[in-house]
């Protein structure tokens, strides 16, 4: 079952870079790709970075501490098939919602 969760007002979310967020425990990134919003786990899948914060290049996040490179809509890294999980949003009106369901449960 869905669990939405507010996360944002979408003038929040810059455009060159994530927004980071801690929703249902989870650091969350939410970023602007154009003009649609996508939210990825926020902690580096290399060694726990904040990848949240990373600078923004169209829909690529760097984490700034090692550099490694994730497509946003997706999750995928750039170069491997390593992915950081992400989650739907729901934008409704000018508000941006999460679902935070776990997948499994
Ligand atoms: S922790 Fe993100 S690139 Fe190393």
């Amino acid at each position: 079952m869905p669990n939405w969760v507010r996360a944002a007002h979408v003038d929040d979310v810059p455009a060159d870079c994530g927004l980071e967020l801690v929703i249902a425990q989870r650091i969350i990134g939410l970023y602007r790709v154009e003009d649609q919003f996508f939210a990825m786990d926020g902690i580096c899948a290399h060694q726990g970075g904040p990848v949240a914060k990373g600078a923004t290049c169209g829909k690529v996040v760097t984490c700034p501490w090692h550099g490694w490179q994730y497509d946003v809509t997706t999750g995928k890294h750039e170069l491997s098939e390593i992915r950081q999980q992400t989650f739907p949003i729901e934008r409704r009106g000018d508000e941006l919602f999460i679902d935070m369901e776990v997948p499994g449960t």
